[in-house]
């Protein structure tokens, strides 16, 4: 029996420089895809996958994402009062229970380990997860309760990969497997022999990428108090797991779905577009819409 993984961290202490100016005074983890802020989206996945307790790694400006994961008074009050019962649904549904969630600040933006060390004391001696809310996944069965379900199998550590194109691995953890081998299937766990973060195209192992959901044990806590500044100067979550092959079984899970970089404002764009056609109410709309413009350009 596998110690169960009850704590999800949410690193969400960057500064969106990317999405300037949409993120100038908001975090950029509340921009909405379709009607839904992406950090509600990692936070519903979590939920999805039997997390009960979430840790938000903050900074300065962000706390606006503690207001959307609280109750809203007057709004719902005004809204019980108007017997809008559907949209008090919407707002009240995912804010969970009092006690459960928490909120660190990251102080200084020394990198996405960092931010995951910050976690250490709220997570405590247990097996945890990461998400990162930028990496937005639409699949039938959400990204991490897939890998929760692998995880009851191997136990152990588990990061979520995708094959990426070869001029993109700079921008991505890369995987190194055990077996070499060059292509993954989706649903397929492969054992991890190593792991760089954004490696040069050239110098790239492969083009099997990490994506931005782990299941960890906490003994990466303790590599991350020993990993020295890496790529960009920062003090890499990558390496720290790095540093943990070979001592607890490492997987790599290719994923059932599709999954867009919200960070990035094409992949935003996309996830809008994605997420809006699989809707029932508007997906018709849009879909119309898309094809009329794609005839006429
Ligand atoms: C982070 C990780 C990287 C991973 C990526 C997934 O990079 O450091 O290993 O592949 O997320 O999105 P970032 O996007 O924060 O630069």
């Amino acid at each position: 029996m596998k110690q169960k993984v009850r704590t999800a961290v949410f690193p969400v202490g960057g500064l969106g420089t990317r999405f300037l100016p949409a993120t100038k005074a908001m975090p950029k983890e509340m921009l909405p895809v379709v009607d839904k802020p992406l950090i509600q989206y990692a936070l519903e996945e979590a939920q999805a996958a039997g997390i009960e307790n979430f840790v938000f790694v903050t900074g300065r400006g962000k706390t606006v994402i503690e207001d959307h994961f609280d109750h809203s008074y007057e709004l719902e009050d005004t809204l019980r009062r108007r017997g809008k019962e559907k949209a008090l649904e919407q707002i009240d549904a995912f804010v969970p229970p009092a006690g459960r969630v928490a909120y660190t600040r990251q102080m200084h933006p020394l990198g996405l380990g960092h931010a995951v060390a910050c976690a250490a004391g709220l997570v405590g001696r247990e097996p945890f997860a990461v998400l990162l809310a930028d990496d937005l996944i639409l699949s039938r069965t959400p990204c991490l309760k897939q890998m929760v379900d692998a995880y009851e199998e191997v136990g152990g550590n588990i990061v979520a990969a995708m094959e990426v194109a070869r001029e993109d691995t700079q921008r991505y953890g890369i995987i190194t497997t055990t077996d070499g081998v060059a292509a993954v299937a989706a649903g397929e766990l492969v054992s991890v022999a190593g792991l760089v973060e954004k490696p040069a195209p050239d110098a790239s192992p492969s083009r099997l990428a990490v994506i931005g959901r782990y299941i960890l044990q906490p003994e990466v806590f303790d590599r991350l108090a020993e990993t020295v500044p890496g790529a960009g100067g920062e003090i890499q979550l990558t390496d720290a797991l790095a540093a943990m092959i070979g001592r607890s079984p490492f997987h790599a899970l290719a994923f059932e779905g599709e999954r867009f970089d919200c960070g990035d404002k094409a992949g935003f764009l996309c996830a809008n577009l994605a997420f809006a056609l699989a809707r029932k109410d508007i997906g018709p709309a849009v879909a119309e819409f898309v094809g009329q413009r794609l005839m006429s350009s």
